[in-house]
């Protein structure tokens, strides 16, 4: 394959330590930048004055480069609009995942045409934001055949599934009946078509599971072969953040309501904390503290939950403006959670990075500096650069 340098990158956003700029962030920025890419991966990364000759120039006229982003956390696959609760919940409502089950309807009585249209047309309004790498949870089918058609479904745009059978009681089931069917046939026609199992855990609700049914779930899941995941902590202080360190998931998102204990058994721990602040945009929540637990040493990551009812935004720089202005993280550290820290997430080392022999996944922001996700938000700033156009040209 033709290489391709990629040169006039105003700012590069590495995330690679080994080319730390100097600065206190963790970005590993690099002014004045160039690439080249050969075989979809990143071959060479530098200062522009040194690069080496490619086959074909792109100049990018000064524009920031970034890692794209790595958006841990979404529910594409569902049918159906809940924009009446949103309206709603801006004049008062409170969110309490009631809503979910008119998702399940409005998703099971959708063709798998239908379906597939609605997923294919979300993940490329995601793309066209700058994310590269998208986790896709079923849980909007809440029976044996729905569920693997969404996980069928979600597979044939990207290879991090997760099987949300535990995501809501459906309407009119036994609990204990429901749950035996999560955990047995359930997940052995899911687990084909899944990398995770992920479970919706709050203290005791109607629409979620306790801690005992979480960890039943969790259990046969990694019995199962999958890896862990956990909505935890969303609604209340609950069992959530503990369990999934515990046992080591790789991700516990929400991290809404965190009690001393929950922010002490993330701090050092292999589970990434994953903040969803379009979550609390959307249902007028506090919004989480990050600020407390990057103090005490946890990970974090930064997604979009980009799912009908509680957050209907797919926009990773809106997830990373929202972390500035309303969890107390830096721009920085908003945008390695962003890209990095979805990394560790899915406990992905190839993405999240600028990286020699990483695939060249790049988002490029029509701005000079990452710190303009911020500084303009709401701005289409960002999208993911085209490695692959065959003429030479100037971006723009
Ligand atoms: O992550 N809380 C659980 N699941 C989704 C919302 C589901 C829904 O209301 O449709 C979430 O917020
Ligand atoms: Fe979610």
């Amino acid at each position: 394959m033709r290489s391709l340098l990629v040169t006039g990158i105003g700012e590069l956003v590495t995330n690679d330590p080994a080319l730390e700029a100097g600065d206190a962030s963790p970005l590993g920025l690099v002014a004045d930048a160039a690439l080249v890419v050969a075989d979809d991966r990143v071959g060479w990364v530098g200062r522009a004055t040194d690069a080496p000759a490619a086959d074909r120039i792109l100049d990018l006229g000064g524009r920031a480069v970034l890692p794209g982003f790595v958006d841990s956390h979404t529910h594409l696959v569902f049918a159906g609009d809940r924009s009446a609760e949103f309206v709603a919940r801006m004049a008062g409502a409170t969110y309490d995942g009631g809503g979910l089950t008119t998702t399940v309807g409005a998703t099971r009585d959708a063709s798998d045409e239908q379906l597939r249209a609605l997923l294919v047309r979300r993940f490329a309004e995601l793309r066209a934001q700058g994310t590269t790498t998208v986790e896709v949870k079923s849980g909007y089918g809440l029976d044996v055949d729905q569920e693997v058609r969404a996980l069928r479904l979600a597979r044939e745009v990207t290879d991090e599934t997760t099987f949300l059978g535990a995501h809501v009681v459906p309407a009119g089931t036994d609990r204990g009946a429901y749950l035996a069917l999560v955990v047995g046939a359930m997940l052995a026609a899911c687990a084909p078509y899944a990398r995770w199992v992920d479970v919706f855990c709050e203290p005791a609700t109607a629409h979620a599971f306790d801690a005992e049914e979480s960890r039943a779930v969790l259990v046969a899941g990694r019995d199962a072969g999958l890896g862990l995941r956990v909505h935890g902590n969303q609604l209340a202080a609950g069992p959530g953040v503990r369990l999934a360190v515990e046992l080591g998931a790789a991700s516990v998102d929400h991290c809404t309501h965190l009690t001393a204990a929950d922010v002490d058994a993330l701090a050092g721990a292999e589970t990434v904390a994953t903040l969803l602040p379009g979550v609390e945009f959307s249902t007028r929540s506090p919004y989480p503290d990050a600020r407390r637990l990057l103090d005490a040493g946890a990970t974090l990551a930064l997604a979009t939950d980009c799912n009908p009812g509680t957050c209907a935004s797919s926009s990773m720089p809106f997830a990373v403006a929202l972390a500035v202005r309303e969890t107390g993280m830096t721009p920085a550290e908003a945008v390695w959670a962003a890209t990095a820290g979805g990394a560790r997430a899915l406990r992905r080392s190839d993405v999240g990075a600028v990286r020699v022999g990483a695939p060249a996944d790049l988002a490029v922001l029509d701005a000079p500096s990452y710190l303009h996700l911020a500084y303009r938000p709401g701005v289409p700033l960002a999208s993911t650069l085209d490695v692959t156009g065959t003429d030479e040209s100037t971006f723009g």
